[in-house]
C-alpha cells in the first residue's frame, strides 16, 4: 500500500508543502482563536458594605430590576423553590437547558466579589467577572445598551439585597456547545456592544420608550423571531415569535388582532394586565406585567406604550379598525347562550345537542358561553370578547390552548379576575372542536390544521394546576 502522503523523494512534494502550510495556519488561527477568545478577569473586591450606597440610586436600581425582571430569571421556580435573585432557574431552550446564576451577595456562590466595573462588563459585553464568555440567554445583548448611570444603580440594589449561598445546577447543553469559547463566533455574528443612540426623528418620550423596550425590557427577546443560530432577525424586528410553547404577537403593524394597540390600550395593559378592547396577558407577558411594568413609574409605562402605538401605526389605524371592533363584536356572542339561554339548557348541556348545534357550538356554549358571550358593541367589563383576542387571529391554536388548559389564576391577567383551567375537563379533541368553531365563527381567516395533534403537543408542556384536596361529603 502507498500511502497518499508520500514523503519528501516521493511523488506529491508540493501537495505534502500545502498540506503542512495549511496545518501551520490552522495552528496559528486556533491560537489567533485562543487568544481572542480570552478575556481577562478582574479582580475580586471585599464585599461592599450595603449601606455604602446612596438610597436614590438603590431605588432607581430596584425599579430597574422590576424592568428587567432580574428575579424572574434568577429564582428556581422548579423543584424546591428557590431565594429571590440565587439564581438555578431553568430555561429549556432548543439548544438545551440553561441555569441561571446566583446574583445575590453572596461572596462564594454570588456576586458578592463583583466590582461595579466586573457588573458593568458582564451587562455591557456579556462576560463574567472571571473573564468566560456568558451565554446570550442572559439577555446581554439588550442590557449592553443601557446607560452607566441605570448600570451603577442597579449594581446598587442588587448588592443591598440578602445574601444567599447556593450553588447553580450545571447547565444540559450538547457537546460542543457547553465550550463557552466558542461565543466568540457567535458574537462576531449577532452582537454589537453600544448603548442606546436616541433617534433624532423622534422626541424624548418616544426615545426613553426605545430606550427601555429594546434595553433593560427587552421586549424583541420574545417578540422577534430568531435564526436556525439563535440570533435576531433584525430586519423582522417585533415581527412575533414563538417562545416557550407561546407565540409572542407581532408588536408592530402586522399585529392581526382587529383593533389596534394605541397607546392608552398599551399602558392599561401594561400596568394592569389587562386592556378591554384585547383582553389579558398570560403565560410569559403575565409576568413582564406582574414582576415589571406594575411596578414602574406611570410615565416609563407610558414611554415604551408610545414607542409601540408608533410601531404599531395604531394612530392611523384607529379610524379605519372600527368597523372591524364591530364587526368583530358581532359575531362575540354567537352560538353563546343569551337569547338562545333556553336552546343551552336544552341542547347545550345534553351531548346529543351536538346533533343540533354541532359539538365545537355546543361545547362552547357550556364551556365558555357564561363567561365569554357579549351583546353590546363593546365588550362587557370582566368579559373578555373572545372574537378581539389575539389567540383567535394567530396563525396556530398555541395561546388559545394554552389558555385553555391552563386558565388564568387571580394574580395572572388582570388581579382578581380568574378563569377555571380546563385540562382535566376537556380532551385534545373537545378543545380542537372549540378551537375550530372559535376561529370559524370569530375570525375570517383560515381554519387552523392539525388541531387535536396540536392540542396534544401544548398538553405535554404544561403542568397540570393541583387538584382540589378532596372534601369527605358532608351528612345530611
Ligand atoms: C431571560 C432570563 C434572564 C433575565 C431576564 C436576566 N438574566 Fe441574568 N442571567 C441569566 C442566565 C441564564 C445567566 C447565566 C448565563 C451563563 O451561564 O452564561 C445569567 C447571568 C447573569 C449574570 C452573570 C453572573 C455570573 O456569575 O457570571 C449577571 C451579573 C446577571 N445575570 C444579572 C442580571 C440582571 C441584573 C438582570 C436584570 C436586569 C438579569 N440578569 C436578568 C438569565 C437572565
Ligand atoms: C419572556 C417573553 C416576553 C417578553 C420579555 C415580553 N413579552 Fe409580550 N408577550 C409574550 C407572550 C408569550 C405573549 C402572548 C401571551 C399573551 O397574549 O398574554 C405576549 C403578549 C404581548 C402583548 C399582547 C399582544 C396581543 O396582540 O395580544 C403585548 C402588547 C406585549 N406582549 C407587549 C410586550 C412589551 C411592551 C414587552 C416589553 C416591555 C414585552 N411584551 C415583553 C412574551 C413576552
Ligand atoms: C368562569 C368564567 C370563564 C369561563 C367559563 C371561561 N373563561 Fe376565558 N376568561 C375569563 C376571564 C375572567 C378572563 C380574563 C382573565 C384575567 O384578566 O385575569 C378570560 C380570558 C380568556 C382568554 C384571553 C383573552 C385575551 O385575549 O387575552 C381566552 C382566549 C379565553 N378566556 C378563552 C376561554 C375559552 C376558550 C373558554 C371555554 C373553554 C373560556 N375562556 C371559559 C373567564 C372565563
Amino acid at each position: 500500500m502507498t500511502s497518499p502522503f508520500p514523503s519528501e523523494d516521493g511523488r506529491f512534494p508540493r501537495l505534502r508543502k500545502l498540506l503542512l502550510g495549511l496545518g501551520a495556519l490552522g495552528f496559528i488561527g486556533l491560537g489567533g482563536f485562543l487568544i481572542l477568545s480570552t478575556n481577562s478577569a478582574i479582580a475580586p473586591i471585599t464585599p461592599p458594605k450595603p449601606d455604602s450606597f446612596n438610597p436614590e440610586a438603590v431605588r432607581r436600581g430596584g425599579l430597574l430590576a422590576h424592568a428587567g425582571y432580574c428575579a424572574a430569571c434568577h429564582t428556581r421556580t422548579d423543584g424546591k423553590p428557590g431565594a429571590p435573585l440565587a439564581g438555578d432557574y431553568a430555561m429549556a431552550s432548543p439548544f438545551g437547558t440553561f441555569y441561571s446564576s446566583n446574583i445575590t451577595p453572596d461572596p462564594e456562590t454570588g456576586i458578592g466579589r463583583w466590582s461595579e466595573a466586573a457588573f458593568r462588563r458582564a451587562m455591557h459585553r456579556g462576560i463574567s467577572r472571571d473573564g468566560h464568555y456568558l451565554y446570550a440567554v442572559f439577555p446581554y445583548p439588550n442590557f449592553t445598551k443601557m446607560s452607566d448611570q441605570d448600570i451603577s444603580d442597579l449594581y446598587a440594589w442588587l448588592m443591598t439585597q440578602p445574601a444567599v449561598r447556593q450553588v447553580p445546577r450545571h447547565d444540559q447543553l450538547p457537546f460542543p456547545l457547553g465550550w463557552r469559547r466558542l461565543q466568540f463566533g457567535w458574537r462576531l455574528l449577532f452582537f454589537r456592544a453600544g448603548e442606546y443612540q436616541p433617534d433624532p426623528h423622534k422626541d424624548a418620550v418616544w426615545n426613553r420608550g426605545a430606550y427601555l423596550a429594546n434595553g433593560v425590557s427587552h421586549c424583541d427577546a420574545c417578540h422577534t423571531p430568531r435564526n436556525v443560530l439563535g440570533g435576531l432577525m433584525k430586519s423582522r424586528l417585533y415581527d412575533g415569535a414563538p417562545i416557550d410553547n407561546w407565540i409572542a404577537p407581532p408588536l408592530n403593524a402586522s399585529n392581526p388582532a382587529p383593533a389596534p394597540w394605541t397607546e392608552p390600550d398599551l399602558f392599561a395593559y401594561l400596568s394592569t394586565g389587562f386592556t378591554p378592547l384585547h383582553g389579558a396577558s398570560a403565560g410569559p407577558m403575565a409576568i413582564v406585567v406582574h414582576e415589571g411594568y406594575a411596578h414602574l413609574p406611570e410615565a416609563d409605562v407610558h414611554a415604551v406604550a408610545t414607542y409601540f402605538a408608533d410601531l404599531d401605526h395604531a394612530a392611523q389605524r384607529v379610524g379605519p379598525a372600527q368597523a372591524k371592533i364591530e364587526e368583530a363584536m358581532k359575531t362575540s356572542g354567537e352560538g353563546m347562550s343569551g337569547p338562545f339561554l333556553a336552546d343551552t339548557v336544552r341542547w347545550g348541556l345534553n351531548p346529543a345537542g351536538a346533533q343540533f348545534l354541532g359539538t365545537g357550538m355546543r361545547l362552547a356554549r357550556v364551556t365558555c358561553g357564561a363567561c365569554h358571550a357579549n351583546f353590546g358593541p363593546r365588550p362587557a367589563p370582566g368579559r373578555p370578547a373572545l372574537a378581539l383576542s389575539t389567540a383567535l387571529w394567530l396563525p396556530e391554536p398555541t395561546n388559545l390552548y394554552q389558555i385553555m388548559l391552563r386558565g388564568f389564576s387571580a394574580d395572572e391577567g388582570r388581579v382578581g379576575w380568574v378563569m377555571p383551567s380546563y385540562y382535566t375537563a376537556l380532551t385534545n379533541q373537545e378543545m380542537a372542536e372549540i378551537a375550530a368553531y372559535l376561529r370559524a365563527t370569530r375570525t375570517n381567516l383560515p381554519p387552523w390544521t392539525d388541531l387535536e395533534k396540536k392540542a396534544a403537543e401544548v398538553r405535554a408542556e404544561v403542568v397540570p394546576p393541583p387538584l382540589p384536596a378532596p372534601q369527605p361529603a358532608k351528612e345530611r
